[in-house]
C-alpha cells in the first residue's frame, strides 16, 4: 500500500503565470484522440441525407434500392425512426432545436434539413448510399429575405428582455445638437471550427454511451436523456478533446441520429458531419440589420440612444441574436431604447456564435459612436469617456469593476493614439490610404452552477474531476493552475480530468463562463479538501475525495452589473486602385478579470480579434434566393481570414479581478471579438473618408 503524508508545504502562485497546455504534447503528437477517430469494435457508420428543397413536405423516401447496396444496414427517416420527446425546456433554459430532433415528421422547414440517415458498414458505403437515396418532396414557396422594413419583425425575449425603454427618444433626438441615424448590417456568418461535429453512440450494459465533440457533456447528456426518455443515470457522454466549438457544439442531428441508429441496430454507430453539412446543420450567426440613432449635446454627452436589431430565425425554433443588448451596458442616455427583434424565415436555425449579440451589436453601436464623434468634433476615445455610465444604464446596478477607461488609456498609450489627426482621407503612402480606428468591447461575465470533485491520492498527487470542456481554449490547463493554488501544491501534483458527464453536472464552455464556473467549483472542493487533511496523517488507498456544488454560491453575482471590457485599436491601409483593405496592426487592451494563464489567455484574445478582422473584411455566407441554400457552403466559398490577412495582433490587459469570484475571474472567451470589426471599419473611414455600414468591407464596396 502506498501512503503519503498530508500537509505538504503550500505552494501558491500558479494562477497568473504562463503555462503550456497540459495536453499539448498529446495533441501535437497525435496521441490525443478526437471524437471521430476513437476506435470501437463492430462500428457502423451513419451518413445524413439532407433535403434539397427549402420548404415543403416529404412525399416518399425510396429506401428499397439503397438497402440493396453493399454494406447498407438501415435507412432511418420520419416514417420509421424512434419517436422523441421534444416537449421540454433544457438545461440552458430553451426548448430543443427541432433541427437536432431529427426524423419526427414530414415537414421540411429549410434547405439542408436532415431527412434520413443511411447506416452502413463503412463510411464510404454509407455516403454512397446516402447520395443515391431518392427522396421526393411536395415543394412550397419559401421566404429567406431578411430586410429592415419587414412588418413581421417583432421583439422577442431571449436570455434577456426583447425590449427596454426609458424617456422620450424623439424629443431628445429633436433637442440634440448632433444626431446619427444609420442602418448597419452584418451577414450570415459560420463558426467554421477546425474539427467537424462527430459522435459515436453505443449501448453498453444498459447504458447509452456517446463519444462526442461538444461544449458540455452534461448538457448533451441531459438533452439526450430527455429526448429519448431515459433515466439520467443511463446516459454517459464523453468529449475529451475538442477542435473548436464557438457556440456550435451542442446537441445536433449527428448525436441524435447516431443514438437512434445505435438503438435500432444494437451496435455502435458513428455519424460525422462533412464541412458542407455543417453549413446547414450546426447553427450559424444570423444576419442582422440594425438601426442606431444617437443624439448628443455639443459636449458629446448622449441625450438619446436607440438601438434596434432584427435577426432571422427558422420557422421551427426561435433564436434571438441580442445585438442591441450591448447598448444596455455600454452607454446611458436621457432617453434610451433597445430592441432585439426576429423574423421567422425558411432558413436553418441560427445559434450562439462567438460573442453572440455583442459581436454584431458592437459593430453597429461602436461605428455609430465613431460617426457621432466625427459630428461632434470630439476624439472618439474622449467621446466614450464622457459617456461612461456610473451604473448599468438599464439594470441600474453598480458595476463589479468597469475598467474600460483604463483600457482606453493604456491602449491609446501603446497604440500611439495621442496627436492623431482626426481628418479622414489625408494620409497617403503610394497607392495606400492609411487610417486608424478604435472601438469599445464588452461581454457579460457570468457563471453557471457546477459540481467538481477533488481527490487527494495516496501517492501524494491530486485528481480533479469535472465535466468541463476544453474546446481549444486551454481550460484544462487553466483549471490545473487554479486547482494547484487552491490545494497549495505544485501544478505537476495535479491531474485534471474533464469531458465526462459521469463527473456530475457542470456549466458549459459557453458565454465566456466555462473556466470561471469550473474554477469556482474546483476551488471550493480543493479548499475544503485542504482543510480536511490532517497534517502528518495518512491517506487511504482509495484517496480522500471532496465534492462541491456552486449552485448556492453563485447568488453573490446577482447584485452587480458584471462584464469584461476592452478597447480595440486598428490601423488599416486601403488600396485605392483595388479597394483592398489591409489591417496593418491591431491592439486590444482588456479588463477581463484575473487572467489565469497569460499564455492561453493571450491566444484567446488574439483569436477573437483575428476573427474580428475576418468579420470586418471577409466572412459572408450568401443564400441563393431560388433554392434557399448557400452558395459555396465550404471553406472555399466561405472565406475566413488566412495567415496573409492577419498582421501583428497584440492583446494585453489591465488589472481587474472580480471581487466576488473566489479566483477573481470574469471571462475572456468572447470579449476579444467584440468591437474588433468596428475598430477596423472606423479605421477604414479614417483612411478613406467613406463610412462602411455593411459587413464585410469587400473591395467592391470600397471602390
Ligand atoms: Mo460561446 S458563442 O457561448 O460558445
Amino acid at each position: 500500500m502506498t501512503t503519503a503524508t498530508t500537509g505538504v508545504t503550500p505552494i501558491t502562485g500558479a494562477v497568473g503565470t504562463a503555462h503550456t497546455r497540459v495536453e499539448g504534447r498529446a495533441k501535437v503528437t497525435g496521441a490525443a484522440r478526437y471524437a471521430g477517430e476513437i476506435p470501437f469494435a463492430e462500428l457502423a457508420h451513419g451518413w445524413l441525407a439532407l433535403s434539397t428543397v427549402a420548404r415543403g413536405r416529404i412525399l416518399s423516401v425510396e429506401t428499397g434500392p439503397v438497402l440493396a447496396m453493399p454494406g447498407v444496414l438501415a435507412v432511418l427517416h420520419h416514417g420509421n425512426a424512434p419517436r422523441l420527446d421534444t416537449d421540454y425546456i433544457g438545461m440552458l433554459g430553451v426548448p430543443p432545436d427541432p433541427t437536432a430532433a431529427v426524423f419526427q415528421n414530414d415537414r421540411v422547414p429549410h434547405a439542408g434539413w436532415p431527412v434520413a440517415l443511411v447506416v452502413a458498414e463503412t463510411p464510404e458505403q454509407a455516403r454512397e448510399a446516402a447520395e443515391a437515396l431518392v427522396v421526393t418532396y411536395e415543394r412550397e414557396p419559401h421566404d429567406i429575405e431578411l430586410t429592415a422594413g419587414r412588418p413581421d419583425a417583432h421583439p422577442v425575449d431571449g436570455h434577456m428582455p426583447g425590449m427596454t425603454e426609458k424617456g422620450d427618444i424623439e424629443a431628445e433626438l429633436a433637442a440634440s445638437a448632433h444626431v446619427v441615424d444609420e442602418e448597419y448590417t452584418t451577414p450570415e456568418e459560420h463558426h467554421a471550427m477546425m474539427e467537424p461535429h462527430a459522435a459515436t453512440a453505443l449501448w453498453d450494459g444498459g447504458r447509452l454511451e456517446v463519444v462526442d465533440s461538444n461544449q458540455g457533456t452534461t448538457w448533451v447528456a441531459d438533452e439526450l436523456t430527455r429526448m429519448f426518455s431515459l433515466d439520467p443515470s443511463a446516459v454517459r457522454v464523453r468529449s475529451e478533446h475538442i477542435g473548436g466549438g464557438f457556440g456550435s457544439k451542442g446537441v445536433r442531428a449527428h448525436q441524435v441520429s447516431a443514438v437512434m441508429a445505435a438503438t435500432v441496430l444494437q451496435r455502435p454507430v458513428r455519424v460525422v458531419l462533412t464541412r458542407r453539412q455543417m453549413f446547414s446543420l450546426t447553427g450559424y450567426r444570423s444576419p442582422t440589420t440594425q438601426r442606431v440613432r444617437l443624439g448628443a449635446g455639443t459636449d458629446g454627452r448622449l441625450r438619446a440612444l436607440d438601438h434596434r436589431s432584427v435577426n432571422q430565425t427558422s420557422t421551427v425554433w426561435e433564436f434571438v441574436e441580442p445585438s442591441a443588448g450591448v447598448a444596455r451596458v455600454m452607454y446611458d442616455a436621457d432617453a434610451h431604447r433597445t430592441s432585439n427583434e426576429v423574423v421567422r424565415l425558411d432558413v436553418p436555425s441560427p445559434t450562439w456564435m462567438r460573442g453572440p449579440g455583442e459581436a454584431p451589436g458592437s459593430f453597429a453601436l461602436e461605428a455609430a459612436l465613431d460617426e457621432l464623434a466625427e459630428r461632434c468634433g470630439i476624439d472618439p476615445i474622449e467621446l466614450r469617456l464622457r459617456n461612461e455610465p456610473e451604473r448599468g444604464p438599464v439594470s441600474g446596478l453598480p458595476f463589479a469593476g468597469r475598467n474600460l477607461a483604463a483600457c482606453f488609456r493604456e491602449g491609446a498609450r501603446r497604440f500611439g493614439w495621442a496627436g492623431r489627426d482626426p481628418r479622414p482621407g489625408t494620409r497617403r503612402e503610394g497607392r495606400w490610404l492609411l487610417g486608424t480606428g478604435t472601438a469599445a468591447a464588452s461581454f457579460p461575465a457570468g457563471a453557471l452552477p457546477s459540481t467538481a470533485s477533488v481527490t487527494a491520492e495516496a501517492d501524494g498527487t491530486h485528481t480533479v474531476r469535472i465535466a468541463a470542456a476544453d474546446i481549444g481554449t486551454g481550460a484544462r490547463t487553466a483549471l490545473t493552475l487554479v486547482a494547484a493554488d487552491a490545494l497549495g501544491v505544485a501544478t505537476d501534483r495535479v491531474r485534471v480530468r474533464i469531458g465526462d458527464s459521469d463527473f456530475g453536472p457542470a456549466g458549459i464552455a459557453g458565454g465566456s463562463m466555462g473556466t470561471r464556473s469550473w474554477a469556482w467549483a474546483i476551488t471550493a472542493a480543493a479548499r475544503e479538501l485542504r482543510d480536511r487533511l490532517v497534517p502528518g496523517g495518512t491517506i487511504p488507498p482509495e484517496g480522500i475525495t471532496v465534492r462541491s456544488d456552486t449552485t448556492a454560491a453563485l447568488g453573490a453575482l446577482a447584485q452587480k452589473e458584471r462584464h469584461s471590457f476592452g478597447a480595440q485599436f486598428a490601423e488599416v491601409a486601403v488600396d485605392v486602385t483595388t479597394g483592398e483593405v489591409r489591417v496593418r496592426r491591431m491592439l486590444g487592451i482588456f479588463a477581463a478579470g484575473r487572467i489565469v494563464n497569460p499564455l492561453t489567455a493571450r491566444g484567446q484574445l488574439v483569436g477573437g480579434m483575428t476573427w474580428g478582422i475576418s468579420m470586418a473584411l471577409h466572412e459572408e455566407a450568401v443564400r441563393d434566393r431560388a433554392f434557399g441554400s448557400l452558395y459555396g457552403p465550404d471553406l472555399a466559398g466561405y472565406h475566413v481570414a488566412g495567415h496573409a490577412d492577419v498582421p501583428e495582433v497584440e492583446a494585453d490587459w489591465v488589472d481587474d479581478p472580480d471581487p466576488e469570484d473566489p479566483v477573481g475571474i470574469k471571462g475572456i472567451g468572447e470579449v476579444g471579438i467584440v468591437g474588433a470589426a468596428a475598430a477596423v471599419a472606423n479605421a477604414v473611414w479614417h483612411a478613406t473618408g467613406v463610412r462602411h455600414r455593411n459587413l464585410p468591407i469587400r473591395p467592391d464596396r470600397v471602390l
